[in-house]
């Protein structure tokens, strides 16, 4: 097997303290807890209240990541944040934490990949830690999707939540634990049936011409739902096939939280056990790129990973983009 690269010496989550639950959604649309929950497995999500954002939370997500990994902010040679819904086009959401952390040696920049932005991200940590081993990487996931949902609109509006998860990236220390392999693959041709069109360049702010739904994200569920299965199970045999690894040698899969039907069938495919795959969409819904690093974070908290387990994350979203992680840990 390939020697490790990325290893992650800590992580972190911020999750806003607001709770939105089915049965408020059901005071706001026509919905019901029944139909979320089957049909997503959503129980709750978190909302941004008052004087939170995304850099804030992405910023509270970085001080437990670096607080667990020991590293101080002076220390860090690159912030990456990975997102869809950043406080401003310009600037990016990655120079305000590297300002709130006081990471003055640090570059940054924000990247966008939609849900599996925090893996593109990984694997460019990966490639930077590899290169120079001592260097150390803020990876951030960080989204406030609730203020680019349309909260008319109940085949979307019950989906999503806010959230950042955050790790601290470094060389391997002795080749065998961190990241063992990275798959990035991307589809523009169906780049319409997952959008968020407003306020792009071709979207400018109040122009009367665009339709008000365009400023919201916009989903054709069912056509998304079956690109996303494929895409992930294909994206974790890739990993699994190039390492030489059965699926029955993982310790834990950590799949991007859209749809526990989704979930379901990725871990039935490779015929895992309940136990050896990590769900959390219950508590925060679809988070986009801070989903793994929430779920991550929740994951070793709860002692679910211990030092040399084989880890696989994987994740899908608009764009089309997919991608896969595989960790020794
Ligand atoms: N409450 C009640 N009924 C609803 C709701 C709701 N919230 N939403 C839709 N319905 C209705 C529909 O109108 C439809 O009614 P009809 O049959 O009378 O027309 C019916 O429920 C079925 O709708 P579908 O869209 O076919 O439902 P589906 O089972 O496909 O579930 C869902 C929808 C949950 C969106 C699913 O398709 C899904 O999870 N898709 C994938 C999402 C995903 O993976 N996204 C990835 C990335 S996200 C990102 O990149 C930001």
């Amino acid at each position: 097997m390939r020697k490790a690269g990325a290893f992650i010496l800590g992580t972190g989550r911020a999750l806003p303290s607001r709770v939105l639950t089915n049965q408020d959604l059901e005071r706001m649309v026509d919905t019901s807890d029944e139909w979320i929950t089957q049909r997503t497995g959503i129980k709750e999500r978190r909302i941004v209240g008052e004087g939170e954002s995304n850099s804030r939370l992405a910023t509270t997500a970085a001080r437990r990541a670096l607080s667990r990994a020991g590293v101080s902010p002076e220390d860090l040679d690159l912030i990456i944040v990975a997102t869809l819904t950043p406080d401003y086009l310009m600037p990016s959401v990655a120079v305000l934490v590297q300002q709130a952390l006081g990471a003055r040696r640090a570059g940054a920049f924000d990247l966008s990949a939609t849900c599996s932005g925090f893996l593109y991200a990984l694997s460019i940590a990966d490639k930077f830690v590899r290169e120079d081993p001592k260097r150390k990487i803020l990876v951030i996931g960080s989204e406030v999707l609730s203020h680019k949902t349309n909260w008319e609109d109940r085949t979307t509006c019950v989906l999503f939540g806010d959230g950042a998860g955050a790790a601290v990236v470094t060389g391997s220390p002795d080749g065998e634990r961190g990241v063992l392999s990275t798959h990035l693959h991307a589809d523009g041709s169906l780049w319409h049936l997952l959008t968020l069109k407003g306020c792009g360049s071709l979207y400018p702010p109040c122009d009367p011409r665009i339709p008000r739904e365009d400023y919201f994200i916009r989903m054709q569920g069912r056509e998304v739902f079956k690109q996303a299965v494929r895409a992930m199970e294909a994206v974790a045999m890739e990993a699994l096939e190039t390492a030489g690894v059965a699926p029955g040698e993982l310790d834990l899969l950590i799949p991007h939280q859209a749809n526990i039907r989704i979930i379901e069938y990725l871990r039935e495919r490779l015929e895992l056990p309940p136990e050896k795959v990590f769900v959390n969409i219950h508590r925060y819904g679809n988070t986009s790129a801070a989903s793994i690093p929430i779920a991550l974070d929740e994951a070793l908290e709860e002692g679910r990973l211990k030092e040399g387990d084989l880890v696989l994350m994987v994740s899908f979203g608009g764009g089309f983009t997919w991608a896969s992680v595989l960790m020794r840990w």
